[in-house]
C-alpha cells in the first residue's frame, strides 16, 4: 500500500529526491490539490502522462496570466513562444526552426563539439582537479546553443549567469514579486537580443538568429517580442537541460559502479546507457498543462481551469511501464522513457542533447578511464528549480 501523497516542490528534501514521493502518486489516478484559487491535478502514471500530453485539445500549453505582481516580462511582454502555445500557432513556429535541428543537421555539429569537449577536458588534465559541473557541464552546451545563435564566445559566461537566473526563477513561492536579479537578467537578455535581431537584420550571418529575423521579416508570423521570445527560449532549453543529463547521469554512473564498470568495458553501450540516464534521473521533472475545459484522464476529472502538472520523471518510475524502475540498468531495453515529452511539443532538441551527452561521455572515459565519483557518500547539493533537476557541482577523481 502507498503512502500518502506528499508533494512540495518548495521542500529542499522533496527537491533533492522527489522519487519516493512519485509512489503514491504512481498507485492510483491523479489527484486534485486545492491550493486556494488555483487546483492542480498531479500526473504521474505512465499512461496518463502520455494520454494527457497527446491531448493538445483540452490540455494547452497556454496558462493563463498569473496576476501581474509575480511577472515581469520587459521587453518580452505578450510573446508567445513554440513551448508556451498551441495549435496552429505551433505548429507554425515549430516549422520556423525544425530544418535547424533535424539529425543530419546535428551531425554536421559533431566535429565542432569533440573539439570544445577536447578543450575542456585538456584544462581538467592540466589541472589534475574536475568538478564536472563547473568544468565540463555547465560550459559545453551553452558554447554550442551560443554558436549555433551566432553568439560571440566571450559572451557565454554571461549568458549562463542569465540563464540560471531566470531558470532559478520558476519555482518562486507563489504570490512572491520578482527579485531584482531576476529582473536585471530578463531586461539584459532582452537588451543584448533586442541589439542582435537589428545587427542580423543588416549583417545577416549563417547562424540560426539570422535566419529566424528573416523568416519573421518575410511571413511576419512572429511579433517583435515573439521573436525575442523563441530566440531565449532556445538558449534557455537548449543550455540548462543538457547540462542536468551530463551531470544527473554521472552520479547515476558514480552511485552504480558495477555499471560504471561495465560501460568502461564496453562504450558502445554508451547511447543505450543514455537513455537510462534520461529515464532514471531525467534533466525535467515535470512540464505543465491548462485545462481548456473539464477532461477525464486516467479516472480523474480534472476541472476546467486547473493546472496539470505532467510529471514526465515519475512516468518514468511507473512500474506499469518499467521492470524494476528504481534500479539503474544501463542494458534496458527497451526503454520508452518520456524524458523529451511526447506528442507535438516533444523536445526539438533531442538529436543535439543525445549528441552532446554521447560526445561529453566518449570524450571524458577515453581520457580518464579511471573516472569516479572523489566522494561515494556525497549528499548532492541541488540548483534551485524543481521543474529543471540538476546538480551544483560534482567532484570527481581522475587519478
Ligand atoms: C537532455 C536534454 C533535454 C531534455 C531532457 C529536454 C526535455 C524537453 C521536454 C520534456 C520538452 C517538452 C515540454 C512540454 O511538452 O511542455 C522539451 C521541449 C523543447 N525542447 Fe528540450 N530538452 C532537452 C534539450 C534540448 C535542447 C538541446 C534544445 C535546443 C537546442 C531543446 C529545445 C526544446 C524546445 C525548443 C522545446 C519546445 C518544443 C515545442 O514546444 O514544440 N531541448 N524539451
Amino acid at each position: 500500500m502507498a503512502g500518502e501523497v506528499y508533494f512540495n516542490i518548495w521542500d529542499p528534501e522533496f527537491r533533492a529526491n522527489p522519487y519516493p514521493h512519485y509512489d503514491p502518486l504512481l498507485a492510483g489516478p491523479p489527484p486534485i490539490v486545492d491550493a486556494g484559487p488555483m487546483k492542480f491535478a498531479l500526473v504521474a502514471r505512465y499512461a496518463d502522462v502520455t494520454a494527457g500530453l497527446r491531448d493538445h485539445e483540452h490540455l494547452s500549453s497556454m496558462q493563463p496570466a498569473p496576476p501581474p505582481e509575480q511577472v515581469y516580462e520587459g521587453r518580452f511582454k505578450g510573446a508567445r513562444n513554440m513551448l508556451g502555445s498551441d495549435p496552429p500557432q505551433h505548429s507554425r513556429l515549430r516549422r520556423l526552426v525544425s530544418r535547424d535541428f533535424t539529425p543530419r543537421r546535428i551531425r554536421e555539429l559533431e566535429p565542432r563539439i569533440r573539439e570544445i569537449a577536447k578543450d575542456l577536458l585538456d584544462k581538467v588534465e592540466a589541472r589534475g582537479q574536475f568538478d564536472l559541473m563547473a568544468d565540463i557541464a555547465d560550459v559545453l552546451p551553452v558554447t554550442v546553443i551560443a554558436e549555433m545563435l551566432g553568439v560571440p564566445p566571450e559572451l557565454n559566461a554571461r549568458f549562463k549567469r542569465w540563464s540560471d537566473t531566470i531558470i532559478g526563477g520558476d519555482n518562486r513561492m507563489p504570490g512572491m514579486p520578482p527579485p531584482p536579479e531576476l529582473v536585471r537578467a530578463i531586461d539584459e537578455l532582452g537588451d543584448y537580443f533586442t541589439d542582435e535581431i537589428e545587427r542580423r537584420r543588416s549583417h545577416p550571418g549563417p547562424d540560426l538568429v539570422s535566419a529566424l529575423v528573416a523568416a519573421h521579416d518575410e511571413g511576419e508570423v512572429m511579433s517583435a517580442a515573439d521573436l525575442l521570445s523563441f530566440i531565449t527560449l532556445l538558449l534557455l532549453a537548449g543550455n540548462e537541460t543538457t547540462t542536468n543529463l551530463i551531470g544527473n547521469g554521472t552520479l547515476a554512473l558514480g552511485r552504480n559502479p558495477d555499471q560504471f564498470d561495465a560501460l568502461k568495458r564496453n562504450p558502445a553501450m554508451l547511447p543505450r546507457a543514455i537513455e537510462e540516464m534520461l529515464r532514471y534521473d531525467g534533466p525535467v521533472q515535470s512540464t505543465v498543462r491548462f485545462a481548456k475545459e473539464a477532461v477525464s484522464l486516467g479516472g480523474t476529472e480534472i476541472p476546467a481551469g486547473a493546472l496539470a502538472l505532467m510529471i514526465v520523471a515519475a512516468a518514468d518510475r511507473d512500474p506499469a511501464q518499467f521492470k524494476d524502475p528504481d534500479k539503474f540498468d544501463i542494458t534496458r531495453d527497451p526503454n520508452e522513457h518520456v524524458a523529451f515529452g511526447e506528442g507535438i511539443h516533444f523536445c526539438i532538441g533531442a538529436p543535439l542533447a543525445r549528441m552532446e551527452a554521447r560526445i561529453t561521455f566518449e570524450a571524458m572515459l577515453e581520457r580518464f578511464p579511471r573516472l569516479r565519483l572523489k566522494d561515494p557518500a556525497m549528499k548532492p547539493v541541488y540548483k534551485g528549480s524543481y521543474f529543471l533537476r540538476g546538480l551544483e557541482s560534482l567532484p570527481l577523481a581522475i587519478d
